[in-house]
């Protein structure tokens, strides 16, 4: 059995994946039964998942491009006071792919990736009725988690995309998904392309007491 630690160190974030190497449909299906075990709040179970591969997550794809081409995704806006994170990261990722701060283009044709899924041949949309609330929420984050480590265990990349969630009204037309629906996040599933640079990245992590504390009197 592979080892939760080894899952937990080794699931990161895929930029770039291997068009031509399919996603096994039996290793999903074993890692969503595991991911179906995760807590919510009085067993809602509030995670609802549409998976796309063949012409479906083609068509998806082609609909995102043209609409990415010409608009801005609706993607909750980062307070100031987080921005500088996004700046490290974006230095990092874009930085292991050679494109400078200022390459404005290059950025662009780089973001643009991610409403291909990066090349996935799996598309994931992760979605959560619209009258359940944050508590709700959190159990579709540890359901999500609990499939990124199930995926990995079973040597396939991902990367969780909020990007997707920026055009909620073509994802729902081009997958029949309905208002009732809140479309949370995108999800990509493939094998990586271990030559591209950005997918062999370790992204830091905060020193524990940076986020947690202890209090005993
Ligand atoms: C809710 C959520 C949304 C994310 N959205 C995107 C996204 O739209 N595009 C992207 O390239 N990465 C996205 N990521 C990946 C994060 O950038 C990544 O998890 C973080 O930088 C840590 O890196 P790691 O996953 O490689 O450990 C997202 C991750 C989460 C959990």
């Amino acid at each position: 059995m592979y080892d939760l630690e080894q899952a937990i160190q080794d699931r990161h974030s895929t930029r770039m994946f291997l068009t031509d190497k399919p996603v096994p449909v039996e290793l999903v299906n074993e890692a969503l039964a595991l991911a179906m075990r995760a807590p919510s709040n009085s067993n809602i179970q509030p995670w609802h998942v549409v998976l796309a591969s063949g012409a479906a997550r083609n068509r998806l794809v082609a609909a995102l491009l043209d609409v990415a081409a010409v608009e801005s995704p609706n993607v909750p806006v980062l307070p100031e006071s987080f921005a500088h994170k996004r700046r490290e990261l974006g230095a990092l990722v874009y930085g292991s792919m050679g494109i400078s701060r200022d390459d404005k283009e290059a950025r662009r044709l780089a973001v643009l990736r991610n409403w291909e899924f990066f090349r996935a041949p799996l598309a994931g949309i992760v979605c959560m009725h619209r009258d359940l609330d944050y508590v709700d929420a959190m159990g579709v984050g540890m359901f999500l988690q609990t499939l990124l480590l199930a995926l990995t265990a079973r040597g396939l990349s991902t990367c969780v995309q909020v990007s997707i969630a920026g055009y909620p009204d073509v994802v729902r037309e081009q997958l029949g998904i309905g208002e009732d629906m809140r479309i949370l996040c995108g999800l990509a599933i493939g094998y990586p392309d271990t030559s591209f640079a950005a997918n062999n990245i370790h992204v830091p992590r905060n020193a524990v007491e940076q986020n947690v504390t202890f209090v005993d009197h």
